[in-house]
């Protein structure tokens, strides 16, 4: 069934649980994700990026897609717009039935990701939709990362105080599109911004983060665990395998379908180790 975000990290991290979210590309993830969900009986959460709707074009036929397969499903599905700068693109989201989103002003100065985020925040609680933020960028999405990216939890708190966010995404040593699991992630700051603020902390970058560091992560705190470009890896290999076996192959289905149940897969196993 469609959730809304707020409540179900707010379960997640009262237990001390990390919450699965996977980024869509095509509806074929959002099917995938939901079943493997099922199968573990986990809440899941379903995003969407900026990046990806641009993929796309418009926004609805990817966004009504995603929310026909969560309103469908067994299990708590959130369905959240990532890593939004355009705010006519979080307007859209909110209107769509999206039940979450980020918006993502982390590479703007803090005066003016306070203001854009205040603003979204009221416009997005209006209509009863959860809103995660960004203070200290994690890097990586378009460019280097500088690896010393580290969250303030001083700015952190005055950010939550100025902007009234539901979640905050904090940098404390992933960076995103990471294709080896090699991240340190400083556990004692994230129990020091768990302190500064009272809402579930966001993880971006996570396909570098090894399990056992993971679950240390989770442990000083983290709740939201975004996973991305780890699943597009596994589900390329697989995919690459399945085309190198049969060069004749014609019918797409015939290697979506061993990418798909490699992800599947992977999100079932991630979506246990979150939970602990
Ligand atoms: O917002 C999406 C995530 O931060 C994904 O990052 O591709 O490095 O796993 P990743
Ligand atoms: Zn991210």
């Amino acid at each position: 069934m469609l959730t809304d975000l707020t409540s179900v990290a707010a379960r997640a991290r009262a237990a001390g649980r990390g919450l699965g979210a996977f980024n869509v590309v095509h509806l074929e993830h959002a099917e995938t994700f939901v079943a493997a969900a099922e199968r573990v009986r986990q809440p899941v959460v379903l995003q969407v990026s900026q990046n990806a709707v641009r993929y796309h074009g418009p926004l609805a036929p990817i966004g009504a897609g995603v929310l026909e397969v969560a309103h469908a499903a067994q299990v708590p599905v959130v369905v959240h717009l990532d890593h939004a700068e355009d705010t006519d693109l979080v307007r859209e989201a909110v209107a769509l039935g999206f039940t979450s989103v980020m918006y993502d002003g982390a590479r703007r100065a803090f005066a003016d990701n306070v203001a854009t985020t205040a603003e979204v925040v009221a416009h997005a609680h209006a209509h009863g939709v959860s809103v995660e933020a960004e203070i200290g960028e994690v890097g990586g999405k378009t460019g280097p990362h500088d690896p010393s990216a580290r969250t303030d939890p001083d700015e952190a708190a005055d950010f939550m105080a100025l902007t009234g966010v539901d979640l905050l995404a904090v940098a404390v040593g992933s960076s995103h599109a990471m294709t080896h699991r090699g991240a340190r992630l400083d556990t004692d700051l994230i129990r020091a911004i768990g302190r500064a603020v009272d809402v579930p902390l966001v993880l971006h970058g996570s396909s570098g983060v090894a399990d056992d560091e993971m679950r240390r992560a989770i442990e000083a705190g983290m709740t939201k665990i975004n996973v991305s470009t780890h699943l597009n890896r596994l589900f390329t290999t697989r995919a690459r395998e399945a085309l190198d076996a049969d060069p004749d192959v014609v019918d797409t289905r015939r290697w979506f379908r061993p990418g798909n149940a490699a992800i599947g897969d992977e999100v079932a196993r991630l979506l246990t180790l979150y939970a602990g």
